[in-house]
C-alpha cells in the first residue's frame, strides 16, 4: 500500500546543519498528515450526509432553548474554536471574544479541523470508531462525541430539560421540520431521524474539515523551501527539546494524559468550579492549527503562543511526568524561542471550509445568537 503520509527522518533535519537530536532519539518522529482520512465502516461520509450535519451543526435547534449550536463555540472565524479562556454556552450573546453572559463550560474549546485524525500514531495508524475526544479522553469517536455538548447543561441543554429528555426533545423537533425529513431520507434512505443518526451526521462533517497541507506538511513530503530557515531551527530546537516525547506524530499529540503545572483558571476559581481532569492530567493538544486558537491549556490561562512555548522554561519538575524531567528546555535564549514560535506557526493551513450557511432549516439564526 502507498504511504500517504511521511515522517520527518532525522536526516532531513540537518538542513540548518543541526544533526544532533539532543539525545532525543528515541522519542516518537513527527510528520506531515496523510492525504485521505479513514472513516468508520458503519458510517462513509457522503455528500449528502455531511450537508446534513453541517446544517445540524450550524442550527441551534439541537440546543434547549435554540440559542446555541456547535458553530457557537467552534465557528470558522476563529479557527473552529471560540479564543476564550473556557467557553461560553447557554444564555450568551454574541461571538468568540465578544461574547458575554453565557453559562461558563469548564474548559477551553479545542479547534474541530482534523479531529477526523485524532488518535492518529507516528505510523499513521488509528480507527476513526475509537478514537479518544476532549480534554481528559471521556469521550470514544466523533460519533459519539457529538451528542455530548447536546446533553451538557452549560453547553447547549440549558435549564427546561433534563439530561434524559434533551436528545427525545430534538429528535421530536427535526421530526416536525420537513426541510430535516427530507435531508435525512437523502443522507440514510429512508426518514427515520434518531440520534444515533445525529451523531454520524455531524461526524461526517467534522470529518470534511480538514487542514493537511501547511508549510511544514509540504516540507516533510520533500519540499524543503517549504519552511524559512528560522522554522527548520525552531523544528529541530523542538526536537532537541524533547517537544515530541508527547507532541508527537502527524497531529503533534500522543493522544495520552500528563501532568503540567498549569495555573488555575481564576474565573472558575471565584465561581467555586474545579477541574482536575483524570488525577490532575490533561490530553496532549494537537499543535495543527494552534496559531489560531488562543488563549491555550486545557483553561486558556496561557494567552498567547510565545507564552506557551516559554511556560516550558525552567520548568519545576511537578512531580508527575517523566517526560516533563526529560525536557532539555532550560534557559533558552530568545533566539530558539523565536524559531520554535515561527516553526508552530508552520503548522498552520488556512485552507479549510469556512463557509457560513445563510440560513438553516429551522429558520432560527446560524450558530445560534452570535
Ligand atoms: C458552549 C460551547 C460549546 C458548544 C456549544 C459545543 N462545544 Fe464542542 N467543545 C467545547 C469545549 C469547551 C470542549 C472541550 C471540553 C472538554 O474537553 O471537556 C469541546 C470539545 C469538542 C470536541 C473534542 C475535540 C477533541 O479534539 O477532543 C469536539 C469534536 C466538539 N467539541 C464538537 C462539538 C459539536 C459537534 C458540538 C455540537 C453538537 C459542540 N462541540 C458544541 C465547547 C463547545
Ligand atoms: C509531558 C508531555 C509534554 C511535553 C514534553 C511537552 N508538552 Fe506541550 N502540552 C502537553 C500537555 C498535556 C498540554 C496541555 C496541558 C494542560 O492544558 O493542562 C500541552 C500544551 C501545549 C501547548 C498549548 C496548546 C493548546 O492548544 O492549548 C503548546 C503550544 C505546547 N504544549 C508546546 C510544547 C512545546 C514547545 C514543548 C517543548 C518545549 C512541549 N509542548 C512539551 C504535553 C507536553
Amino acid at each position: 500500500m502507498k504511504r500517504l503520509f511521511t515522517m520527518v527522518l532525522p536526516l532531513l533535519l540537518t538542513a540548518c546543519g543541526d544533526a544532533s537530536l539532543g539525545g532525543n532519539g528515541n522519542n516518537p518522529q513527527v510528520g506531515s498528515l496523510p492525504l485521505s482520512i479513514i472513516e468508520p465502516a458503519d458510517n462513509p461520509s457522503t455528500n449528502e450526509k455531511i450537508a446534513l450535519g453541517r446544517m445540524l451543526f450550524w442550527d441551534p435547534i439541537l440546543s434547549g432553548n435554540e440559542d446555541v449550536a456547535c458553530a457557537t463555540c467552534h465557528h470558522p472565524n476563529v479557527g473552529y474554536g471560540d479564543n476564550l479562556d473556557v467557553s461560553m454556552g447557554v444564555g450568551g450573546l454574541g461571538l468568540a471574544t465578544e461574547r458575554v453572559s453565557g453559562a461558563l463550560v469548564l474548559r477551553n474549546a479545542p479547534t474541530i479541523i482534523n479531529t477526523a485524525y485524532n488518535g492518529i500514531d507516528e505510523d499513521g495508524n488509528y480507527d476513526p470508531s475509537a478514537t479518544v475526544m476532549f480534554w481528559d479522553n471521556r469521550s470514544v469517536s466523533l460519533e459519539a462525541q457529538a451528542l455530548d455538548p447536546i446533553r451538557s447543561l452549560e453547553e447547549m441543554r440549558g435549564e427546561m430539560f433534563t439530561e434524559e429528555e434533551i436528545l427525545p426533545e430534538v429528535v421530536f423537533r427535526l421530526s416536525q421540520n420537513s426541510e430535516y425529513i427530507s435531508m435525512f431520507t437523502d443522507a440514510f434512505g429512508d426518514s427515520t431521524i434518531n440520534e444515533e443518526r445525529i451523531g454520524k451526521a455531524i461526524a461526517a462533517f467534522e470529518r470534511s474539515l480538514i487542514a493537511n497541507n501547511s508549510p511544514f506538511d509540504r516540507y516533510a513530503r520533500g519540499d524543503n523551501s517549504a519552511l524559512s530557515q528560522q522554522q527548520i531551527q525552531g523544528l529541530n530546537a523542538f526536537i532537541d527539546a524533547g517537544c515530541n516525547a508527547c507532541h508527537s506524530g502527524p497531529m503533534f499529540s500522543d493522544f495520552q494524559l500528563h501532568e503540567l503545572p498549569v495555573d488555575s483558571n481564576h474565573k472558575l476559581v471565584s465561581e467555586g468550579i474545579s477541574d482536575n481532569g483524570v488525577n490532575n492530567t490533561f490530553r496532549t493538544p494537537s499543535l495543527r492549527n494552534v496559531e489560531l486558537t488562543a488563549p491555550y491549556m486545557h483553561n486558556g490561562t496561557v494567552k498567547t503562543l510565545r507564552e506557551a512555548i516559554v511556560f516550558y522554561d525552567d520548568m519545576a519538575n511537578p512531580g508527575g511526568d517523566p517526560d516533563i524531567s526529560q525536557l532539555d528546555f532550560e534557559d533558552v535564549d530568545a533566539e530558539t524561542i523565536d524559531a520554535i514560535e515561527a516553526f508552530l506557526r508552520s503548522l498552520t493551513d488556512q485552507d479549510f471550509d469556512k463557509s457560513i450557511p445563510e440560513s438553516v432549516p429551522s429558520g432560527l439564526n446560524p450558530g445560534g445568537n452570535i
